[in-house]
């Protein structure tokens, strides 16, 4: 072999150019992706979440809720998820960006959750409920979700210990994770459906 060196510099292009281009161009397709208004000078979507929610996020994940749920709509022409009601729209990668850690989920043996908040506490538009009960309510139909659909799995999580002490506390940050999963806003990439 003549040059060994032209050689393996050879291969590591080879390897490292395609790799390259592959990461930059996700970068250069979605890196600048960032909460738009669904009108112009609207409030901008997906929102902040509150701090609760984002300690639920920690709950949900810890508890192992991904193994079940995914957290992405697809669209009408590949699945049934928005004749199922899962979502008014299909998901778009906007909807994620504020996102720390996405939990898109692989296997769906229970409901998609990616507007779970939505489904459960419809925004006050058309509501005639004040928000502060229509809040409360959505919190405690989150919670009973939780408990009633999964058994006793996650029974633990309203129960009161041996000293009979109940620490509502994960139980309520997880609430507030699955209320503050909403996608029931117009993005650039995706209406709503009339
Ligand atoms: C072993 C699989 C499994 C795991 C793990 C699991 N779930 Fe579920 N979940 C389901 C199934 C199945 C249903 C639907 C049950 C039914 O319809 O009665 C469901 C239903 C739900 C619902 C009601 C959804 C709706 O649209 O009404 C919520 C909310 C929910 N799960 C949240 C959670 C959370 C939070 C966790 C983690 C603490 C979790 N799930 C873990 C399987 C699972």
């Amino acid at each position: 072999m003549q040059n060994p060196k032209l050689l393996i510099a050879g291969v590591f292009l080879t390897v490292a150019l395609p790799f390259g281009a592959l990461l930059l161009s996700s970068q250069v397709q979605l890196g600048d992706l960032a909460p738009a208004p669904e009108e112009e000078g609207g409030a901008l979507y997906p929102a902040t979440v509150p701090g609760l929610a984002v300690q639920g996020r920690d709950v949900y994940t810890s508890l192992g809720c991904i193994a079940c749920h995914t957290q992405q709509v697809r669209p009408s022409g590949q699945g049934s998820d928005i004749a199922r009601g899962y979502g008014d729209r299909p998901s778009v990668a906007r909807d994620y960006v504020l996102q720390s850690h996405v939990l898109l989920g692989d296997r769906r043996i229970g409901p998609d959750l990616a507007n779970y908040g939505a489904r459960v506490a419809p925004t006050p538009k058309g509501t005639q409920t004040e928000p502060e009960k229509a809040a409360a309510l959505a919190k405690s139909l989150a919670a009973v979700h939780v408990a009633i659909h999964h058994g006793n799995t996650f029974a633990f999580l309203y129960e009161a210990d041996a000293k009979g002490d109940f620490a509502p506390e994960r139980a309520d940050a997880l609430a507030a994770y699955l209320l503050s999963l909403r996608q029931d806003y117009n993005s650039p990439e995706a209406k709503l459906k009339k």
